[in-house]
């Protein structure tokens, strides 16, 4: 087996400790933890507050420095020889989908703290610091609009902007976010923007591959672009038992034919396209009223830019004429093209996972992450593990405590590589 990693970088992946990683995983679960084994952890909620003040407190515990910014990202720092150097970064998100899984996220975050500790109790000091971030709102499950923190981080959005988003709960993500800041008054402030030397993000697969594989570790070659858009149907309400069908103008029907028309456009005999609709409200969501508006949600993604382009330009006129007499409105939330990482940062994954011993494969991501935004800021790449039959954004979600420990310890080995050890 090729072993060209550093003797410190294997060391620091062989200082993982499964069983504390494991613990952690566990112990963040706790936080929003559902009836069924899956997790509600909405952005900058009571339960994502709670755990942000958890995680702090291990932070302080192993005598690491925690900062938070404006955007509410909160900062973990293993200070290097150089405490001048840009620093390497290593996270994911806190945050759940509604009915989310325990390793979504969390995994990202708990084995970069995990990898701060085997970096320690291997004795090895770094020259650059290395910082660990939970980032805000990446799932968008309760604000519309996902990576909030990151892509605040990046420069490739204000914060100000967001602010007025409002929760499906009809919380503001202005005030959710006060709540979070005023939640940690002592914490000290980072900048919302600072250079970075290298980015890099352990994350379930969330999808088959390397299950049907049996590999445990996945470098990422990059993420498909996704395009977000909001639509709002307007018909007219009346009584069910007696508008005559013809003159009805029913919104509920409108978003049933431009759903229809929408699947037309998005069809693939190749099958790489993904088109879903996750979110469908009714007003005023009565049997007996026609349906007087429907808000939809798009969720359109593809690896080729211009193809998501092209048809991204197409949905608005298909949904206003297939919504007739009904009038719509289409609103873009989140627009992110195709990235691909870059071949130094793959290569790094897979050094590092080789001169450990696990085989590992390159696999492009379908699912965004917060690594979209940081390649933005510096060289970022990603590290996949496998989870049980692919299945994510489900309470069912799992990952094999052997398959999280396999992924510390890369993403270990690679931050110290990339550290300089
Ligand atoms: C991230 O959660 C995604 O939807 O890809
Ligand atoms: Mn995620
Ligand atoms: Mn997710």
């Amino acid at each position: 087996m090729a072993r060209d990693l550093n003797t410190a970088a294997v060391k620091a992946g062989e200082a993982v400790d499964g069983e504390r990683l494991w613990a952690s995983l566990m112990h963040l679960a706790q936080f929003g933890a559902r009836p069924d084994g899956g997790v509600e952890r909405h952005a900058l909620s009571g339960a994502d507050i709670a755990a942000r003040a958890w995680l702090i407190g291990e932070a302080e515990r192993r005598d690491l420095a925690v900062s938070v910014d404006d955007a509410a990202n909160l900062w973990i720092r293993r200070a290097g020889r150089d405490g001048d150097a840009d620093p390497v970064i290593a996270g994911s998100h806190m945050d759940s989908q509604p009915a989310g899984g325990r390793f979504d996220g969390a995994l990202g975050v708990m084995a970069a703290l995990e990898a701060l500790g085997a970096l320690d109790d291997a004795g090895i000091v770094t020259e650059r610091p290395i910082d660990v971030v939970a980032w805000t709102n990446e799932e968008g499950g309760r604000f519309d609009r996902g990576c909030t923190g990151s892509s605040v981080w990046s420069g490739a959005m204000e914060l100000e902007d967001y602010l007025g988003d409002t929760g499906a709960d009809g919380v503001r993500l202005g005030e959710a976010l006060k709540a979070t800041l005023e939640a940690t008054p002592g914490l000290a402030r980072r900048p919302r923007r600072f250079a970075a030397h290298a980015y890099v993000e352990l994350h379930i697969e969330q999808g088959p591959v390397l299950e049907a594989e049996h590999l445990e570790i996945a470098a990422v070659t990059g993420i498909q672009g996704v395009r977000w858009l909001n639509v709002e149907i307007a018909g007219h309400g009346s009584h069910a038992g007696t508008t005559p069908m013809a003159v009805r103008r029913d919104a509920v029907q409108a978003a049933h034919r431009a759903i229809a028309a929408l699947n037309d456009l998005m069809a693939d005999p190749d099958d790489v396209v993904r088109f879903t609709v996750g979110r469908f409200n009714v007003t005023p969501n009565s049997p007996n009223t026609v349906p007087e508006r429907v808000a939809f949600t798009i969720d359109f993604r593809h690896p080729d830019k211009a193809l998501l382009d092209q048809r991204t330009a197409r949905i608005a006129p298909l949904i206003a004429a297939a919504a007739s007499p009904c009038t719509a409105s289409v609103t873009p939330t989140l627009f992110m093209d195709p990235t691909p990482f870059p071949e130094a940062m793959i290569a790094t994954i897979e050094t590092a996972a080789r001169g450990l011993g696990h085989p590992v494969r390159r696999l492009a991501s379908g699912a965004f992450h917060d690594a979209l935004y940081a390649a933005l800021v510096c060289p970022a790449g990603m590290v996949f593990v496998p989870c049980r039959a692919g299945l994510s954004h489900h309470p069912d979600e799992w990952s094999e405590p052997g398959h999280c420990r396999a992924g510390a310890r890369v993403l270990a080995a690679s931050l110290a590589s990339l550290a300089g050890a």
